[in-house]
């Protein structure tokens, strides 16, 4: 398989944008009309994320060792989509006929063979992972929701029951689809450690414009169905660490550390944790009452919430005011700690630049991005 070529064919293709995925869609569309039912209604996020996979597959089609992890947890993805084996014999050809496509005169059979002969690879890797994987894994867990408390305006608080016990590590999250949205799969964290009664906690929060988001806060009642596929994430606690923690979270990034709060209250000997949980206003610190009757519970437990944006009504209220940055990085000195952010990307980016600077080593901080561009 020539390597090179294959790279600077697809350098050239991916010249075209958006049409690329355009064309590919289409084809495929027209080839298996079937399989317009594995996608959601809109289209639009899922072009970028078939273009970007491509990027990152040829961009290491030779050194597949790096390749192979990628690979293995998109197959294993993939079972939630439900994607099957013969799947991929359609995607190969409607791939191989957008690459044909675009190459126009130049494309020869030589390079057909070779795209071919790396898609094979690519195909069978994920095929493999997913056949693998459901030995001892559902494709996804059905679940509904058991209570719905709506926290603010653009908050909510869910209990969901899975059908079957998911297991997952407190910090993890699970993509999650509504019966109010089909085919519509976004993450959320679980804001519980794993319990008894197997009930999971979800705190959401609406995008602006979210397809989601808005049906989980705005449409969501007790009894709605709910699809979630496996546990992911290394937001987890570090087991073998002694030192105590500084938590930060924005909104609700809150979730998967207070699943970790949880986790540590179960443990002998828990560090010193300081929680800063910061919103821009005081309604979105929609879980500070039941954060510190935790506090008021564990004295190795202390939490600081704080706003950004205080109301007019708001000075009375007990938050400090500042990003949750600012108040987080006025408590410390923090670099004998180990550091667990969660939030928006800015202020995961912000809150790792601040704590560096202040000597705490990046191999100490884990982070999960929520992806969010405000907090
Ligand atoms: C690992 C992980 C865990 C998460 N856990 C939680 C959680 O516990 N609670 C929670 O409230 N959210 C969580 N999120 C975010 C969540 O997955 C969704 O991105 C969010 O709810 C928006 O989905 P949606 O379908 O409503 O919006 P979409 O329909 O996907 O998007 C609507 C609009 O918002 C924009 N948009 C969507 N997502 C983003 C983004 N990430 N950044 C910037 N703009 C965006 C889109 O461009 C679009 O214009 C998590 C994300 C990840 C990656
Ligand atoms: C080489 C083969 C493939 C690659 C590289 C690929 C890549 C991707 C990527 C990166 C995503 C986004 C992942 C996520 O949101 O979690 C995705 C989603 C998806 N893929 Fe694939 N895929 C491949 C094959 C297939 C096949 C064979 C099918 C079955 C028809 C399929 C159906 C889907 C569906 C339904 C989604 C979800 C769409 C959405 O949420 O908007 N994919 N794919």
């Amino acid at each position: 398989m020539d390597t090179k070529r294959l790279k600077e064919n697809f350098a050239r293709v991916a010249t075209y944008g958006d049409e690329v995925p355009l064309i590919f869609y289409s084809d495929l569309f027209l080839r298996a009309p079937q399989v317009r039912d594995l996608f959601p209604v809109s289209m639009s996020a899922q072009r970028d994320r078939l273009v970007g996979a491509l990027v990152r597959i040829v961009a290491d089609v030779d050194a597949i060792d790096e390749l192979v992890p990628y690979l293995r947890g998109l197959g294993l993805d993939h079972r939630k989509f439900g994607a099957i084996a013969e799947h991929y014999q359609t995607v190969g050809e409607s791939l191989l006929f957008t690459l044909a496509h675009f190459t126009g005169s130049e494309w020869t059979e030589d390079l057909e063979k070779d795209w071919q002969a790396a898609y094979a690879l690519v195909a069978q890797t994920m095929i493999e992972a997913a056949r693998q994987d459901g030995e001892s894994a559902p494709a996804w867990w059905d679940a509904s929701v058991v209570s719905h408390e709506r926290r603010s305006l653009d908050i909510a608080v869910l209990q969901v029951a899975p059908v079957q016990r998911l297991p997952f590590r407190p910090g993890q999250s699970v993509a999650v689809e509504s019966a109010d949205c089909p085919r519509t799969w976004r993450f959320y964290s679980m804001a519980n450690a794993p319990r008894d009664d197997g009930l999971l906690e979800f705190h959401v929060r609406i995008v602006d414009g979210g397809a989601l988001s808005a049906a989980l806060v705005r449409r969501t009642r007790p009894g709605t169905r709910l699809r979630l596929g496996p546990a992911v994430g290394a937001l987890t606690l570090d087991s073998t660490s002694r030192r105590n923690i500084v938590m930060i979270a924005g909104s609700t990034g809150l979730a998967p550390l207070k699943a970790i709060v949880e986790q540590l209250t179960a443990s002998k000997d828990p560090p010193r944790t300081s929680l800063f949980f910061g919103a821009r206003t005081s309604d979105g610190l929609y879980d500070l009452p039941g954060l510190e009757k935790l506090a008021a519970q564990h004295d190795w437990l202390t939490v600081m919430p704080a706003i950004s944006h205080p109301q007019m009504d708001d000075p009375r209220f007990p938050a400090q005011h500042g990003s949750i940055i600012d108040v987080a990085i006025r408590h410390g000195p923090w670099q004998d700690h180990d550091a667990y952010i969660c939030g928006s990307t800015a202020m995961i980016e912000a809150a790792v630049q601040r704590l560096t600077a202040g000597g705490m080593p990046r191999s100490r901080i884990r982070t999960e991005d929520f992806g969010w561009s405000h907090q």
